[in-house]
């Protein structure tokens, strides 16, 4: 049985996109502007908690990586505790909630206790970072499919399904790969897809630290060792890759062109 919605606050699970606060939706802005209270994960900016309406508390509730499922359910329960207190409750989270975000526990956790909720979508880390690096992640002729994968467990024998992802003309973008860059060459690799297809390393991108790092699948492990490649990064797999197209965001000062 559902639980009943008692002098419950309201909770909006917010997109705050990859880092620049102009990717915040109006929507998005204007839950923080109305918030009482905002937890916040550890993806996102200070330009963007900068814009929290003054007076809201403020949690912060990035997981570390000890025990993330106990550190969720933690969570979870503080959101529904928190709409018990407040009248309007932020959940604010780096990129989409609904992209590798867990924001669908959280909804489920809020709903299970009969809190209203609701999901304001963010410009999830791919979208955002292959604009600002100048990737288009489909183009006629060269990439017809994308496909974002995490890599989370990308060394794991049902971890990732690597012959889903060996296709030229598809283009794969791995979320959490910093770990996993060796197995992402291999697997790849091993599954068909050509060691000269096109690679990007997009690091901390849409924020002023951006870096973008270009070169080819056999050579991803050593252009990340040489790069000393950071989290929180992408690594982009596809023929786009290569395209070369350079925007004005990757030409801000203290980012370094693609290599
Ligand atoms: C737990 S996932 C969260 C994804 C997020 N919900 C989204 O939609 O973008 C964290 C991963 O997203 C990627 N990421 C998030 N922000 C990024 C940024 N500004 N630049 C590059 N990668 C980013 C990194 O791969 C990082 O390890």
């Amino acid at each position: 049985m559902q639980a009943q919605t008692l002098h419950s606050g309201r909770v909006s699970l917010v997109g705050a996109g990859p880092g620049d606060p102009d990717l915040l939706t109006v929507r998005a802005l204007r839950c923080l502007q109305e918030a009482d209270c905002v937890v916040y994960d550890r993806l996102v900016s200070p330009a963007i908690l900068a814009l929290i309406r003054p007076g809201a508390c403020r949690e912060y509730a990035g997981k570390g990586v000890g025990h993330p499922s106990a550190e969720q359910q933690a969570i979870n329960a503080r959101l529904v505790a928190l709409a018990r207190q407040y009248r309007r409750i932020v959940r604010l989270k780096g990129g989409d909630p609904f992209i590798f975000g867990r924001g669908g526990e959280e909804a489920l956790a809020l709903q299970a206790a009969g809190i209203p909720w609701e999901v304001v979508p963010g410009v999830t880390a791919a979208t955002g970072c292959g604009a600002y690096a100048g990737i288009p992640l489909t183009h006629r002729g060269l990439a017809q499919q994308v496909t974002f994968v995490t890599a989370h467990r990308a060394a794991a024998e049902d971890g990732v399904d690597w012959s889903s992802l060996a296709n030229s003309g598809h283009t794969v973008v791995f979320y959490m790969g910093v770990g996993e860059i060796p197995t992402i060459e291999a697997q790849l690799q091993r599954h068909g897809r050509s060691g000269a297809t096109p690679v990007a390393f997009v690091e901390s991108g849409c924020t002023p630290e951006q870096r973008v790092f270009t070169g080819t699948l056999d050579g991803l492990t050593a252009l990340a060792r040489q790069v000393a490649l950071q989290a929180p990064a992408l690594v982009i797999v596809g023929e786009v890759a290569g395209l070369g197209l350079r925007p004005l965001s990757a030409l801000i000062p203290g980012v370094a062109a693609a290599a």
